[in-house]
């Protein structure tokens, strides 16, 4: 038997197989429950248990040689299948173009923002979107009962100290004022929450860009000239804008910003209400409270900020009609983007 075990050793080692068949042959012969070797073991069974002994170890080996043969086989079967489907391939036929992905609108957006207030000497800045109440609400003027810090707004990770998910990028100008002495001239994108029920116009997350110059003798035309300078770099040379009274805690005077609507030229459209302006900011001049909030001396210093939607000012320029869109991740959405 120890000669029928060598036998079949040299025999799988000497085994070729180009093709699927001679594979099926190989496992017939050697792995199947009907193969020569299963025929060997069978045979073990009729003999002493010395001889089992002996021969019990070099069957094992056999099987496991075949085994490991029949992968090698397979890898080579399959090596020349796929070389010879190669053979058949039709070189003259024009290849499949990869598909390149795009840059979300949202982002694009937000870099040409970037873009326009970095010409003008704004850098960028950064903060944290989960925030304390002094950084998003107490340093920011707002009183204890302002309805922003009520539950239908705000999401709270913890109550008392109350922790946040910030409701806007408000909180970076706190931090920027209060670890830098000006002249401060900063924008802060960065993504927002608030605890509203998502619809065409409204999401629990979007995006804000905010704005802060502080300097000796900034005032409110020097905000007027930043706005309507960005205004027209963003939706070109022809658009005007307009300031309207408005209320924000930590501005004093606050105002809305409208710019003439971009689609109808001020004419009026649906986008516009037929109004001819549409809505892009809320800004005004930082309340002298949030000066000495953050140890900047309102004696001394003056300035402005913004805050602005990059979800409200894409919509603008590519009139998109509902917010949801932008997070759908619907490809026939985004591939209208590829240029950007
Ligand atoms: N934080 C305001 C909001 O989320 C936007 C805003 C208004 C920011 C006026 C400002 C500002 O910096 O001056 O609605």
């Amino acid at each position: 038997m120890i000669d029928k075990v060598q036998a079949l050793k040299e025999e799988i080692q000497a085994f070729k197989a180009n093709k699927q068949e001679e594979l099926e042959t190989f496992r017939m012969k050697f792995i199947s429950r009907k193969s020569d070797i299963s025929v060997l073991f069978e045979g073990m069974k009729s003999l002493s248990v010395e001889e089992k002994k002996k021969l019990g170890p070099a069957l094992n080996q056999l099987k496991q040689s075949a085994q490991e043969r029949f992968k090698e086989l397979i890898g080579i079967v399959e090596s020349t299948k796929t070389a010879s489907e190669g053979s058949h391939m039709d070189m003259t036929l024009p290849p499949i173009g990869a598909t390149i992905g795009s840059m979300h609108p949202l982002s694009a957006i937000k870099n040409r923002i970037i873009e326009i207030f970095e010409r003008i000497g704004f850098n960028v800045a950064d903060g944290p979107e989960i925030e304390d109440d002094w950084h998003n609400f107490s340093a920011l003027n707002f009183p204890e009962n302002h309805p922003a810090r009520e539950m239908q707004d705000t999401f709270f990770v913890e109550r008392d100290p109350d922790i946040v998910l910030r409701t806007h990028t408000s909180n970076v100008q706190t931090r920027l004022m209060e670890n830098n002495q000006p002249p401060l001239r900063s924008i802060m994108p960065g993504r927002v929450f608030r605890n509203e029920a998502i619809s065409a116009r409204a999401h629990c997350i979007f995006h804000q860009v905010e704005g802060i110059y502080i300097d000796k003798n900034v005032g409110f035309a020097d905000l007027k000239q930043t706005i309507f300078h960005f205004a027209k770099e963003m939706f070109g040379k022809h658009t005007k804008i307009r300031f309207r009274p408005s209320y924000f805690p930590f501005t004093e005077p606050s105002a809305e910003v409208d710019i003439s609507c971009n689609i109808c030229q001020g004419k009026g459209c649906n986008i516009c209400k037929y109004t001819g302006w549409v809505e892009i900011a809320g800004s005004g001049m930082v309340d002298p409270n949030v000066l000495s909030n953050c140890d900047i001396d309102p004696e001394e210093y003056t300035g402005f900020a913004f805050g602005m939607g990059i979800e409200r000012i894409t919509m603008l320029k590519y009139q998109i009609k509902d917010l949801r869109l932008f997070t759908e991740n619907d490809v026939r959405f985004l591939k209208q983007f590829r240029s950007l």
